[in-house]
């Protein structure tokens, strides 16, 4: 099973209303607990920041069910939210968000013309290699663009790499990921042609907006 049926997985079950939080192991002790149930609300404390933030057409990268993309759409922003599992397009599309199958690594529409993309819920772990995702968000955007990203809170331990999932029927599944802390945050954007604008926090979430140098 890779990232997408993990996602799939989650997702389905959390629409059903089966519990579906899981937590992502990683051999340096670092976790992530993913909450799919609160990707399937209508909002997470915090959100209106993020929405707040966007001025422009913006790219809602790693979507989920499309609770972010549909807020961009209802702030009357154009927006377009795209995600490797079809259960969340799915669902997005099924809230009225424009959203397609589509991995951040591959094509994806009007690449480099995008004024703003998300990483929330601590979608900067996309892909296990942060320096990797912030390089093609930096090629996604227009070259004033910004990039919004929700961060793991102060204080946490960083890692990247191939976390270990435990399904439902018990047996583990390897998950790329990465968790990143605002600590690291100035390396890596040193490292991806990136500056870090801003940090703050908002209802207990860590974000920072990067644009590219
Ligand atoms: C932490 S969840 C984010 C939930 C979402 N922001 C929401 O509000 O519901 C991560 C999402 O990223 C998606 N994802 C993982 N790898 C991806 C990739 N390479 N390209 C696009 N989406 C990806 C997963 O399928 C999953 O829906």
């Amino acid at each position: 099973m890779n990232a997408v049926a993990v996602f799939d997985t989650a997702i389905d079950r959390a629409a059903s209303g089966i519990p579906a939080a899981f937590t992502a192991r990683h051999a340096s002790g670092g976790v992530h607990r993913f909450d799919p149930a609160a990707w399937c609300g209508d909002v997470i404390a915090g959100d209106d920041a993020l929405i707040g933030c966007c001025t422009g057409s913006t790219l809602d990268v790693g979507c989920g069910p499309g609770r972010l993309t549909s807020a961009l759409v209802g702030a009357g922003l154009p927006a377009l939210g795209i995600d490797v599992s079809a259960s969340a397009v799915r669902l997005a599309r099924r809230r009225g968000a424009p959203a397609l199958r589509r991995d951040v690594f591959g094509p994806v529409p009007a690449a480099g013309r995008w004024r703003h993309l998300l990483l929330a819920d601590g979608n900067i772990g996309i892909g296990g290699d942060p320096y990797r995702l912030l390089r093609r968000c930096r090629q996604l955007l227009v070259a004033d663009g910004r990039l919004h990203a929700e961060l793991a809170p102060a204080g946490t331990p960083a890692w990247s790499g191939t976390a270990t999932v435990q399904a439902a029927d018990g047996t583990d599944r390897a998950l790329p990921w990465a968790c990143v802390p605002p600590d690291d945050l100035p390396v890596l954007a040193d490292g991806t042609a990136m500056r870090v604008l801003d940090t703050w926090t908002e209802a207990g979430r860590w974000f920072a907006t990067l644009a590219p140098r």
